[in-house]
């Protein structure tokens, strides 16, 4: 076996989790069922309910190495954040990992990888600049890691947050039309997403950019393989009427995708809020994973559909319940168990 063909075998090899609640490498969206998706939303509630009564200190015997290989706010200060109240340490904190980290030396990734298991973390928190990344490091890596986004690849975390807010938004997470809108070539959160819905009965997707920025082949295969029905468009207007869940992104320029004008006004939210939004689709929530760009202005903010800095919150409740059931899955499944016999009660 070549070192390419070891890795594509390791990466097939993730772990699938069937109604579990140990996680271990959180790579791509693709390794998750419903039932374990559920227990993470379940035990997501009752950790809000904990962080809003004080102490939660599941893991604080637990350290958690981050290394952020790009740039990033959200999905680190959450991680920082979920981390924090959960008492587990942040033993180390690499930002701008390609300007601080041996891999300015020309480390490879793998060795990256293979240095860090020798220093017994618990966890590893990674942003990789590489698409693919995440699964050669999972292939080398016993600690399990968790991918806060590879290059144009994955954003399984992100997803999972997403999934969370639609479900707590809308109650069902099945028989939804689903606008995937903005740079679905580049957007790792899109693909996570468009993965993910496909796992939920009779979800159609409607995806809508530019023709130079359309979805990539991966995705339709996949959704073709599970018949899931889906539909390209080049200007939201086309189907903002009749969707459910509209969810925004940016156009990835720092990746290379370029837009023009014209274009940019047919992805944005504006002309769709004028003219289809105020009059139809009374439980369409409106989703961006943020940062945001011009696609939807901060006048939408106050509007009740706009989701987007619940998104913020949400992640850091899924995100608390995915280091628990990664250190502490006995924990995890107590507390959801413990609030339902409280319910019966
Ligand atoms: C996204 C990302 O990094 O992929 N942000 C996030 O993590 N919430 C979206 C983006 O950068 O466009």
């Amino acid at each position: 076996m070549t070192a390419l063909e070891q890795i594509t075998f390791n990466a097939y090899h993730l772990p699938q989790y069937r109604n579990t609640w140990k996680l271990s490498h959180i790579i791509e969206t693709q390794q998750f069922d419903i039932p374990t998706l559920f227990n993470i939303f379940a035990l997501a509630k009752e950790l809000k309910k904990t962080v809003n009564y004080g102490n939660c200190h599941y893991l604080e015997n637990i350290r958690v190495v981050s290394q952020f290989q790009e740039a990033s706010s959200r999905t680190k200060n959450s991680f920082e954040m979920a981390t924090s109240f959960l008492g587990a340490l942040l033993a180390s904190s690499t930002e701008n990992a390609l300007e601080f980290s041996s891999l300015v030396k020309g480390e490879s990734q793998a060795d990256n990888f293979r240095m860090l298991n020798q220093l017994h973390p618990d966890i590893i928190i990674v942003r990789f600049k590489n698409t693919g990344d995440a699964k050669l490091a999972a292939s080398v890596s016993q600690i399990p890691i968790i991918n806060a986004g590879d290059g144009h690849g994955q954003h399984p975390t992100q997803a999972i947050l997403d999934v969370d807010t639609i479900y707590n938004e809308l109650g069902r997470l099945d028989n939804l039309n689903i606008g995937l809108v903005g740079d679905l070539r580049k957007g790792r959160t899109v693909r996570s997403l468009a993965y993910l819905m496909a796992k939920f009965k009779q979800n159609k997707i409607f995806f809508v950019s530019p023709p130079s920025l359309s979805v990539n082949e991966d995705i339709k295969d996949y959704l073709n393989r599970h018949h899931v029905v889906y539909s390209e468009h080049h200007n939201l207007l086309e189907v903002a009427k009749d969707l459910n869940v509209l969810y925004m992104t940016r156009i990835q320029k720092e990746r290379g995708s370029e837009i023009t004008p014209n274009e940019q006004v047919s992805v944005s939210l504006t002309e769709a809020v004028k003219q289809i939004l105020p009059t139809s689709a009374q439980d369409c929530i409106v989703m961006h994973p943020l940062p945001r760009g011009p696609e939807i202005s901060p006048d939408f903010d106050q509007d009740p559909r706009a989701k987007y800095w619940k998104q913020v919150e949400n992640g850091l409740f899924t995100r608390m319940a995915e280091l628990l059931m990664i250190s502490n899955p006995e924990k995890a499944r107590y507390l959801v168990d413990n609030s339902k016999n409280m319910v019966l009660l």
